[in-house]
């Protein structure tokens, strides 16, 4: 197994209070294997897939571990490069 996420949470703090983005998609892929994540506009398939590669915003919060077995993340250097961790 490459990637088991089991029940990750990820909210967003904003002025008001806060986006509940992610709460409990839980997946799994082998090594080699592709998937899909399908869903309306908003429903948090971005805020998964930027949680898993250590991506997200600031304002950003996460309940769960990235349990990945020999992918090699994103470095601060990268992150910067590529935009991840300012606040939307
Ligand atoms: N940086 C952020 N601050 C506050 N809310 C956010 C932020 N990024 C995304 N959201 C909100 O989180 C929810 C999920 O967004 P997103 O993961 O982009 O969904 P999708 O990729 O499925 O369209 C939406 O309600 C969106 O407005
Ligand atoms: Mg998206």
């Amino acid at each position: 197994m490459l990637l088991r996420v089991e029940n990750p949470k990820v909210h967003y703090d904003v002025g008001e209070g806060r986006v509940r983005a992610v709460d409990g998609v839980s997946l799994s892929m082998e090594r080699g294997e592709v998937l899909g994540v399908v869903g309306e506009s908003g429903c948090g398939k971005s805020s998964l897939a930027m949680a898993l590669l250590r991506l997200l915003p600031s304002n950003a919060r996460v309940e769960g571990r990235g349990p990945f077995d020999g992918v090699r993340l994103p470095g601060e250097r990268l992150r910067r490069e590529i935009g991840g961790g300012a606040p939307r």
